[in-house]
């Protein structure tokens, strides 16, 4: 990241008003070009690609590196950095935040508990756990959804996967959403970066003990081949098992509580569509494909410059950051026929909510199902479904959208 060569260039696209909906500041930005230099807070700015080709290109290009842990501590004030460097260096350890070869290294060991079939294996689990969840929850009654249900749900699924025992969930919610307020945050605070950090000692120290026992008593969960990938001779330390451990958990949980929050936000505003969906539940592969595209859980992400390069014509120098605004590349009408209408049977939905290239989603396949299932049946078992009290807000995490609270009567 640079100081910008001129103020007047900065766009302002993270204020609390431009959350609240970026999708008229996305389209406005869409149609003065691809590339923009964006307000970051303080003396920082960024460049920003918006298009969909142009963010497609920017994450699949080499020249530029996922590594950019320490980035996210540079925007905080010189004197408390210092006391941050833990939390560079153990986000440093996630796969996102790697480059070839150790991410290709480790991508392709951990394709192995992401293939299709073991995804569609899982599909009994999930669709048991959303029963056990929504049982409870009785038509007519009135229910804040993300709490009772969007929250918790997928947490449970990737504790499953990880063979954790359910009874932890609310400590893994706790922790996980300090993290997101710290990453999601361009204009992250001191207060924000230390619940992080803590956060991160916190589930380090969780699994440091679990994989001490689970080595004694092997299983099928993902902490298991985890385990028996760093066996298998492969450069796999302690910190890094335990810091792909806190990844899945985190990237399993903080982005596809908000795919269901967000879609059945977003179905609930389209009653005839939703109608639709329910006498057809074929429908709802289409559907969940664009709800992501439409409120799509991560909104940026970014990548920092290797070399010089030039991107839509502009020259970034060396060691830049850029983002690519995946939330804004689904709506460019240079790739999507009316971006700004939601149609749930949209065809060849070539959305970036996974994002592209090499650190594509590796989970794309179960937040998939998972959306899938828990969407469908809410719809199903709940066609009163109505919006009550104020207006939803949304969190104050640009880069992961979400909710806060979606209260509902069932
Ligand atoms: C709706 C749900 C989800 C969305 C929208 C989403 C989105 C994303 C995006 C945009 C990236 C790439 C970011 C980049 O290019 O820098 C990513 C990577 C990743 N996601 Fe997801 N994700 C979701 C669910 C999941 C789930 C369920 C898991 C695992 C249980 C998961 C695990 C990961 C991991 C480990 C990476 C890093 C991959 C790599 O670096 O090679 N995600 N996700």
């Amino acid at each position: 990241m640079a100081k910008p060569p001129l103020a007047s260039e900065r766009k302002i696209v993270f204020s609390d008003e431009v959350l609240q909906d970026p999708y008229p500041t996305y389209t406005r930005m869409l149609e003065e070009g691809p590339l923009h230099f964006v307000d970051m807070g303080g003396q920082w700015a960024v460049w920003a690609v918006f298009g969909h080709a142009e963010c497609s290109a920017v994450a699949k290009d080499p020249r530029l590196s996922a590594k950019r842990a320490q980035q996210m501590i540079i925007t905080l004030p010189p004197g408390s950095q210092a006391e941050f460097a833990d939390l560079a260096r153990m986000l440093g350890l996630w796969m996102i935040f790697m480059d070839p070869p150790e991410h290709t290294r480790l991508r392709k060991l951990l394709n192995k508990g992401f293939s299709p079939a073991a995804v569609d294996g899982l599909r009994p689990q999930v669709e048991a756990i959303v029963d056990r969840m929504l049982d409870p929850l009785k038509p007519g009654s009135e229910v804040e959804l993300m709490n009772r249900f969007a929250n918790p749900m997928p947490v449970r699924i990737i504790l499953e996967m990880l063979g954790i025992p359910q009874s932890l969930s609310d400590m893994f919610v706790k922790w996980s959403r300090d993290i997101a307020l710290f990453r999601g945050n361009p204009n992250r605070t001191v207060e924000q970066a230390r619940a992080a950090q803590d956060a991160l000692h916190g589930l380090t120290d969780y699994f440091r003990t679990a994989v001490a026992e689970r080595r004694k008593n092997k299983g099928t969960d993902l902490i298991s081949l985890l385990i028996d990938i760093e066996e298998e001779g492969e450069v796999l330390t302690e910190e890094e098992l335990y810091a792909q451990c806190i990844a899945m958990l985190f990237a399993g949980h903080e982005t596809t509580r908000n795919l269901i929050g967000s879609g059945m936000y977003t179905l609930l505003q389209h009653p005839e569509e939703t109608a639709q969906l329910r006498d057809k539940p074929e429908m709802i592969r289409p559907a969940v494909e664009e709800i992501l595209r439409w409120e799509s859980p991560v909104q940026f992400t970014a990548r920092v410059l290797k070399e010089d390069i030039e991107v839509c014509g502009q020259k970034i120098p060396k060691r830049w950051s850029i983002l690519c605004m995946l939330g804004a590349a689904n709506r460019d009408p240079r790739q999507f026929k009316d971006p700004n209408q939601l149609n749930l049977k949209r065809l060849n939905n070539q959305h970036l909510a996974f994002s592209a290239g090499p650190h594509f989603c590796i989970g794309s396949q179960l937040a998939r199902l998972e959306g899938q299932v828990a969407l469908l049946k809410l719809v199903q078992r709940y066609p009163q479904m109505k919006l009550v009290g104020p207006k939803p807000e949304w969190a104050p995490t640009f880069g992961f959208r979400g909710l806060k609270s979606l209260q509902v009567r069932l």
